[in-house]
């Protein structure tokens, strides 16, 4: 399963099954579209790569290799966030706030030009490793912030690959690759664990699953998995007053606020409400016909998922503004979204992190 609510459903098939598959929805008046006929196409196009002289020639023109018409590896995108550290130290540090289960850096940008008295907040992305928009949004961001520092009315922090042995995995092994690369229990097989099932309220819920196979993973406790230990420790230790949690995924266009546990809502939901709303228009506004975003309450929305980082963060952590969102598409190229969409998507995001920082300052 991809994605899917109350009213929908996208679902990967092998093709030795779509005559069973297809059978079995016409017995049921369950109407249905084949909208990829040939997943492996789709994904031998989706990314252009830059070859070695065009990488070579950006690196020495720019310090780095980081840039927009493609999705990067992890090495690009960490290279890009410590030139940023090293070219601009008084606006940017780079800090690792742990390792992956495979012993990668949990890299944290810090962009500050030292304003007094303004929120703080959070941003990340890639938790779910073959959500490649993701990253590359959140590094276009970065990149947004620094070249108008002058402007910045907040602090950030912002992790771009909270899942980068995932995400490193969806390059090298499986482009489909959901889950951490946590080793299985002994006796067992299946590797991973569901980042975003792994947070500490409300954990093993439900929509998430004690099975280690399940793409929906809880983990064996709250915080078992490194990845999901070291934003715990980090908020643990930071003094910065969060005003906003966000934190990116696709696909749906959805903008979601908790709870995600179950349907009921926070107690300052109209809050949220109207705060996502205002930040959906402004990314009509931005992107147009394309960019129309969904607002609401996770579990109504979308479907009930515990253990998410958007109810911990809203329920433990009591930072306001807190949303997951759901990036481009609505299921077109779900997940295997052409390169080309980075800069349209990352637009629309930056104009919702906009209206998200405006409504902290107050
Ligand atoms: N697609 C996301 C996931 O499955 C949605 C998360 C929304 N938040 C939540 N707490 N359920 O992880
Ligand atoms: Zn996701």
């Amino acid at each position: 399963m991809w994605s899917g609510n109350d009213t929908m459903l996208d679902v990967l098939v092998q093709p030795e099954v779509i005559p069973r598959v297809s059978k079995f929805l016409h017995e049921r008046h369950v109407n249905y579209e084949i909208v990829i006929s040939d997943l492996q196409r789709a994904i031998e196009q989706e990314n252009p790569t830059l070859s070695a002289e065009e990488m070579e020639e950006l690196e020495g023109r720019k310090g780095h290799r980081m840039e927009w018409s493609s999705y990067h590896r992890l090495e690009d995108i960490h290279g890009y966030l410590d030139y940023l550290a090293e070219t601009f130290p008084e606006l940017c540090s780079v800090m690792s706030i742990g390792n992956s289960v495979e012993g990668r850096p949990l890299k944290v940008l810090r962009i500050s030009n030292g304003k007094a008295n303004v929120p703080a907040l959070w941003i990340d992305g890639g938790i779910h490793a073959r959500e490649w928009i993701s990253p590359a949004v959140v590094t276009y961001v970065i990149n947004h912030l620094v070249e108008n520092s002058e402007d910045l009315e907040a602090d950030y922090y912002i992790l771009p690959v909270v899942n980068p042995d995932g995400y490193e995995y969806t390059f090298r092994g499986d482009r489909l690759w959901r889950k951490n690369r946590s080793s299985p229990e002994k006796g067992g097989v299946c590797i991973g664990v569901d980042l975003n099932r792994n947070f500490g309220y409300r954990w093993g819920g439900l929509g998430t699953s004690k099975q280690p196979c399940r793409e929906i993973f809880a983990g064996t406790a709250p915080f078992s998995e490194p990845e999901t230990r070291a934003i715990r420790n980090f908020f643990e230790a930071s003094a910065a007053n969060f005003k906003a949690y966000l934190t990116f995924h696709s696909y749906g266009q959805y903008i979601l606020y908790p709870w995600g546990y179950d349907r009921r809502v926070p107690p300052d939901y109209a809050d949220l409400e109207r705060v996502g709303r205002q930040a959906a228009q402004a990314m009509k506004i931005a992107g147009g016909a394309a960019s129309v975003y969904t607002v609401g309450n996770s579990a109504t929305t979308l479907y009930a998922a515990s253990g998410g980082a958007d109810d911990w963060a809203k329920a433990i952590l009591k930072i306001k503004y807190t949303y997951t969102i759901e990036l481009r598409d609505t299921g077109k190229h779900g997940f295997v979204l052409p390169a080309q969409y980075i800069v349209p998507t990352a637009k629309e995001a930056l104009a919702a992190i906009d209206v998200v920082v405006q409504a902290s300052k107050l």
